[in-house]
């Protein structure tokens, strides 16, 4: 099937970065939201992004052609012709049901729809519709035209060729596809994404650190972009408190943090509010926070969790080690792979960690029998000669 035309529902935070990269990849676009005052504004975030990179001379359009391509409206109308939908609207199964019923009802019987929840069951949402094996998770990562990654996952009722072709579209947005074997809550981003964050919460909510402490080890030892509560804060703290709440829900252990759901009581929801665990400058201007330069956090420790989830990854056959970094590279913008980083850092440092956190009761952190096997085996990174990865 040849795709044309795919249509956006929800012109928020991804939904109008989803229908930009759409529209510069040359494809016809629909965004459908509730109001116009949403899509009015969805037009102006796309036109500000067109004409910075512009600006900067990276495109070979001009901004108003691109823009041209792109149809708004508040009617599903606007799906008739569609060959492919993407829904992006808030992180709600009856809501996306109710989305999913109507793109089944109007979209053409070839049109594939699919979801960028970042936590909501793709086969739960396929139910709603009465084309579930065309109805598939591709999942965007914040801000869609930076970001490369798009993770693919199929429910249980997926068709291999609507895999295939979702795979195609992606690399046809100029983004880089991983394929996850079957559904897993959180996917394999937002469960790497989560362990990240409820390390660095039980480091300072147990006094081995401050907020900014942590964040610095983040930025200036592992040189991420964004310091691990400055990234919450981006994302929205609402928004990983609900992915949080998916996977504990859905069966992976817990580590007792209170700071993450104190903030969205407060209703500080990080960027989108202006305040979280930092100050911005308004509600939804994001600019990078102070942080000391020096930190006394280990960055060893501070992945030690999210490593040990991959190994479960890994020996779960969900994805490979290299799949793991690729997700870390194109959808953080880690400067490096999370598996490459704990090679290089020594897995017995952070086997020890593990062990360590473990032994005080927090039994999310119980050494995978992968980890423990590779450090048995003597295969502790870089300076054994392999790890995750052959030296
Ligand atoms: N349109 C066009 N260009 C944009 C843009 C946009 N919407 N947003 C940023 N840019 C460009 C800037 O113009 C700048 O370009 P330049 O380098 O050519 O001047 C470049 O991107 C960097 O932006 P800034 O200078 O404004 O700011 P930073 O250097 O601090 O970078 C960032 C911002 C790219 C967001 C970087 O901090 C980063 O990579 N952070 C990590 C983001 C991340 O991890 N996202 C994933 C979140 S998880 C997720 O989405 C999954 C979900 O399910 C929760």
């Amino acid at each position: 099937m040849m795709i044309q035309k795919i249509v956006v529902v929800g012109a928020g935070t991804m939904g109008h970065g989803i229908a930009e990269v759409a529209a510069l990849s040359g494809f016809k676009v629909g965004i459908v939201d509730v109001s116009w005052d949403f899509l009015n504004r969805a037009k102006e975030r796309i036109t500000d992004s067109l004409n910075r990179m512009h600006e900067k001379g990276q495109l070979k359009e001009k901004p108003d052609d691109i823009l041209s391509r792109i149809e708004f409206n508040v009617s599903y109308e606007i799906a008739k012709d569609a060959d492919f939908a993407i829904e992006a609207v808030p992180e709600n199964l009856e809501l996306k049901k109710k989305v999913f019923k109507s793109l089944d009802e109007i979209s053409p019987k070839h049109a594939v729809l699919a979801t960028n929840t970042s936590s909501i069951p793709i086969s739960d949402i396929a139910e709603a519709t009465n084309r579930k094996e065309k109805v598939i998770g591709m999942h965007f990562f914040n801000p869609p035209v930076i970001m490369k990654l798009v993770e693919v996952i199929p429910s249980k009722y997926t068709a291999e060729d609507v895999v295939n072709l979702t795979i195609d579209l992606a690399n046809k947005m100029n983004k880089i596809p991983v394929k996850l074997k079957y559904e897993i809550p959180g996917f394999v981003s937002n469960r790497i994404f989560i362990r990240l964050l409820q390390e660095a919460c039980r480091e300072v909510e147990s006094g081995e650190g401050t907020i900014e402490e942590v964040d610095s080890a983040a930025r200036n030892k592992l040189k991420l972009p964004m310091g691990l509560f400055e990234l919450a804060d981006y994302v929205g703290l609402d928004v990983v408190v609900d992915i949080w709440n998916v996977l504990v829900t859905r069966g992976t252990l817990d580590v007792k943090c209170s700071m993450f759901k104190n903030k969205v009581n407060e209703k500080n929801l990080g960027v989108k509010t202006g305040k979280g665990f930092y100050t911005y400058p308004s509600p939804g201007k994001y600019a990078k926070v102070q942080l000391p330069t020096e930190s006394k956090i280990d960055p060893a420790k501070v992945i030690s969790l999210a490593v040990n989830e991959s190994s479960w990854m890994i020996e779960n056959q969900i994805v490979n080690a290299k799949d793991i970094d690729t997700v870390m590279v194109y959808g953080f913008n880690f400067p490096k792979g999370l598996l490459e980083m704990a090679d290089e850092l020594g897995l017995d440092l952070i086997y020890n960690y593990l062990k360590e956190i473990y032994n005080k009761g927090f039994e999310a952190y119980k050494p995978t029998a992968l980890l423990e096997k590779m450090v048995k085996e003597g295969k502790l990174g870089k300076k054994s000669g392999e790890g995750f990865y052959k030296y």
